[in-house]
């Protein structure tokens, strides 16, 4: 038993932080908003949908996990880091993926960060092929472990206060999963 964990670090341009909707040049001719998910139907809808798409079955959300990535992303606002400083007492119980990025992010980009690794991910060989610097394709596969069947996921503001980091409102997020995935020598679906 020794799954593998991904430590993600996102370095999201500050453009991208920072850019603003464009002005509104015409009047919307629909009145009614489209309802804003939740951070938890985010993360519960981009996990599924990545299943989905490989024909594994739909996650559903549990609290207790969801009370444990809580814990553990109070370890990672300290720093506002995607870098845990030490082991945790989980750490093989259930699957973790972790977030971090600039600005106030939702769950949505933390999920959609995630899933991007399926990019890197060679089924054929199950392993993550050439994958940039800092990315990987581990959180994308526990994303879709098929023996994988409940999560829980929290994103949280914290502040990057360290040198030479600007003094701003960062995002960490965490996802916590049951059974864990990411078994060396098993392929996620
Ligand atoms: C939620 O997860 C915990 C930890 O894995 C488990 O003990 C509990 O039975 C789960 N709850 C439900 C409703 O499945």
């Amino acid at each position: 038993m020794s799954p593998f964990y991904c430590y993600l670090v996102v370095i999201l341009s500050l453009a991208l932080a920072s850019a603003s909707p464009p002005a509104a040049a015409s009047i919307s001719v629909s009145a009614v908003e489209p309802p804003r998910l939740s951070n938890m139907q985010q993360f519960l809808r981009a996990h599924n949908e990545a299943r989905a798409a490989v024909g594994v079955p739909p996650l559903s959300w549990n609290d207790t996990l969801m009370m444990e990535a809580l814990r553990s992303s109070d370890e990672l606002r300290r720093d506002c880091e995607a870098l845990p400083r030490a082991a945790w007492g989980t750490d093989g119980a259930y699957g973790r993926n972790l977030y971090r990025g600039h600005g106030v992010r939702r769950g949505a980009d933390a999920a959609a960060f995630w899933v991007e690794g399926r990019r890197w991910y060679d089924r054929d060989a199950n392993a993550c092929a050439a994958a940039p610097p800092g990315r990987c394709c581990g959180a994308y596969t526990q994303m879709v472990w098929r023996a994988t069947t409940q999560l829980g996921c929290v994103r949280r503001p914290c502040r990057c206060a360290r040198r030479p980091c600007p003094d701003v409102i960062d995002t960490v997020a965490v996802c916590e999963y049951y059974p864990p995935g990411n078994y060396v020598g098993q392929r996620p679906y």
